[in-house]
């Protein structure tokens, strides 16, 4: 198999895209910040089913990272990332340089609320979305994909792009692709990479607490009750919480009863040095 075409230059990616759709082909776009594990290849595989040519972008986004987090150190490793695609079988490779993304006269952002006004990451990454909108917006338009997945594992994330592409009229598609897990349970994250043999011995609590509170309270318990039960289990297992909330699936509002709608149980944790994120379904 040849090996995968690389372009970083938004005009190349561009020409690719116009080409493909002189032929009659429909397009698919995977956004990641690279350092990709089986989580991604889902998502190339998925989209795959859908389209006929699936475009893959690598970019480490600066503007959704605040000063104190880990931009600096957020795991690059272009060249095994390729040989990952190549298996998966993807079209395109678009990993534009950073001043191909945001030119130094770069002077435009966009403000999200709804979804990205919760009091969940954005209590703890206030510039987060408004980084993730702007450079999810910019794909978007330089691609034109007919879809673009994401991945449920950023379930906030997920939910902000959507109203995104909605309130902005983008002709894009967003599709969902279901987290991957470790046989533990653990959520596949490139932030996992960050974690020392006893942290990850330990960071599988954090699934085991929402699938413990998503049985309590499919059981019946109060609501709070199970999330305090579960925020033992997290604590015994020496993370430190920053959220753990029922939530409304689509509005991620406040859920005070399953009779609101469809729930969703969404967490984040501290684990030494690494800040992990998860959530799952309550049906
Ligand atoms: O989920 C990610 O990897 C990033 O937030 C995204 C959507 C690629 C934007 O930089």
């Amino acid at each position: 198999m040849a090996d995968v075409p690389v372009v970083a230059r938004v005009k190349e990616l561009r020409n690719f895209v116009q080409a493909k759709r002189l032929k009659g082909k429909s397009i698919g776009l995977v956004p990641t910040m690279g350092a990709l594990h089986a989580g991604h290849l889902s998502l190339v595989e998925i989209l795959r089913q859908y389209v006929e040519c699936v475009i893959v972008t690598i970019f480490v986004n600066p503007t959704q990272f605040s000063v104190n987090e880990d931009f600096g150190r957020y795991p690059r490793q272009l060249t095994q990332d390729l040989e990952k695609l190549h298996e998966v079988k993807t079209d395109l490779i678009f990993a534009p340089h950073l001043e191909e993304m945001y030119p130094s006269d770069f002077s435009t952002r966009i403000i999200i609320s709804g979804p990205a006004e919760v009091n969940l990451e954005d209590r703890f990454r206030p510039t987060h979305f408004e980084g993730v909108a702007t450079v999810v917006a910019k794909l978007l338009n330089q691609a034109q994909a007919d879809i673009a997945i994401f991945g449920e594992k950023d379930y906030q994330q997920l939910q902000v792009i959507r109203s995104l592409a909605r309130d902005l009229d983008l002709s894009t598609r967003i599709l969902a692709g279901p987290t991957l897990r470790e046989a533990d349970g653990l959520a596949l994250s490139s932030r996992n990479a960050y974690l020392s043999d006893e942290e990850r011995a330990k960071a599988p609590q954090l699934y085991l607490a929402l699938c413990s509170a998503a049985s309590l309270i499919l059981s019946g318990m109060d609501i709070n009750e199970a999330l305090k039960q579960s925020t033992e289990i997290i604590v015994k297992a020496g993370m430190q919480i920053d959220y753990l909330e029922l939530r409304h699936a689509e509005s991620l509002a406040p859920v005070l009863s399953l009779a609101d709608g469809p729930a969703r149980l969404l967490v984040a944790a501290h684990l030494g040095k690494t800040r992990l994120i998860d959530n799952i379904s309550v049906p």
